[in-house]
């Protein structure tokens, strides 16, 4: 049977990348024969002008249908007022805890051919890799709210089995790499990072004692990641602390452009979406980077369809691709030869037809 991939382009600059993502997934059924359903669906501003909702019921029964969900990009300008009963971003929140993809894997390394695309000197970046497990469907996203004319609240809370499980994928992960696990948190102030300390410690003790688990306030490290990149293997946080330290993380591989990221269920299945947002500033010129979204799409490939060989082509041929100097502007430099978003695609795809 033909695995069935929800595809939700959302806003901005969203629909640009998914469309070559969606180029190279047809290139690589092409060549191995394989069969995959795509169902096109809606979420954020684009289904809040389609439906009143950003996250409408015919796209949860989809997502909860699908084998696997590939994702552009939600918000804009359009639907930015504060005021508004309907966010983007709602729809992207619920969808991710409608599924209960807890556990958001984003890799990031660098690789010799962006090295000038970083604003850090090369030599502080050489060899990064480092995977980090952001917690993605609960903490202070998802706690209550309140809002009266002047004063706010958002709870931040978290219990013993969120925690546990999300820092037994970052265990798990942590066997097939280096097998060091830095576990970041606040816990010289909050106290869900005191439970968050005291869960990993039991865990990893437990289950885990081979690993070496180190604990880091997430003010080190922000530092950190810029200083000393070199030394992280698997990073694990809370859903928040993750959202900001990925984002620092992007530019050590040159752009946020650049990042994938897997958002993973029990049992392996997922949504898969470029770290970026919908770029409306760049919106519908053509010149976003699609490589996020491309290679989101091999993490699909890899995690939820089990075709591991067909990821790693997919991953060569983009690396093959900015080595061969084609860039879009987001990672241009000197000597580079300036791409277009539908350029770069046809770039990779012409290398998984080679
Ligand atoms: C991300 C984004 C989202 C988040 C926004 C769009 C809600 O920044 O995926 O990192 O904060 O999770
Ligand atoms: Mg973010």
């Amino acid at each position: 049977m033909a695995a069935l991939i929800g595809v939700l382009p959302g806003d901005g600059i969203g629909p640009e990348v998914i469309d070559q993502a969606l180029r190279v997934l047809d290139a690589i059924a092409r060549r191995s024969g394989r069969h995959f359903e795509l169902r096109q669906g809606l979420i954020g501003g684009a289904a809040i002008d389609a439906t009143g909702k950003a996250f409408p019921e015919d796209t949860r029964r989809l997502a909860l249908e699908a084998d696997a969900v590939l994702l552009g990009a939600v918000g804009g300008p359009k639907w930015s007022d504060p005021a508004a009963r309907e966010r983007p971003e709602q729809g992207l929140l619920d969808l991710r805890a409608a599924m209960g993809v807890y556990a958001n894997v984003r890799p990031v390394r660098t690789h010799p051919s962006l090295y000038d695309a970083s604003p850090l000197r090369p030599e502080r970046i050489r060899d990064v890799d480092i995977l980090v497990i952001r917690e993605l469907t609960g903490g202070i996203y998802f706690g209550a709210k309140q809002r009266d004319a002047d004063r706010a609240s958002d709870l931040c809370s978290y219990s013993r089995a969120e925690i546990e499980r999300v820092l037994r994928v970052a265990g798990v992960m942590a066997r097939g790499r280096r097998g060091r696990v830095t576990s970041v948190d606040k816990a010289n102030v909050l106290e869900t990072s005191r439970l968050w300390r005291s869960v990993a410690n039991e865990l990893f003790a437990r289950e885990f004692p081979e690993l070496q688990l180190e604990h880091m306030l997430v003010d080190a490290a922000a530092m950190h990641l810029l200083s000393r990149p070199r030394e992280f293997d698997v990073l694990v946080t809370e859903n928040m602390f993750g959202d900001i330290l990925t984002d620092e993380a992007s530019m050590l591989a040159g752009s946020m452009g650049m990042l994938p990221s897997a958002s993973l269920d029990e049992k392996g299945r997922g949504l898969y979406e470029p770290i970026h947002g919908s770029a409306p500033d760049i919106a519908g010129r053509g010149i976003a980077n699609p490589c996020g979204t491309i290679l989101s799409a091999a993490m699909l490939l890899r995690h939820s369809l089990g075709l591991e060989a067909e990821a790693a082509r997919i991953e060569n041929a983009v690396h093959e691709v900015l080595e061969s100097g084609l860039r879009t502007r987001d990672i241009a430099a000197a000597s580079s030869r300036e791409a277009t978003t539908v350029q770069m695609g046809d770039a990779v795809v012409a290398r998984l037809n080679a």
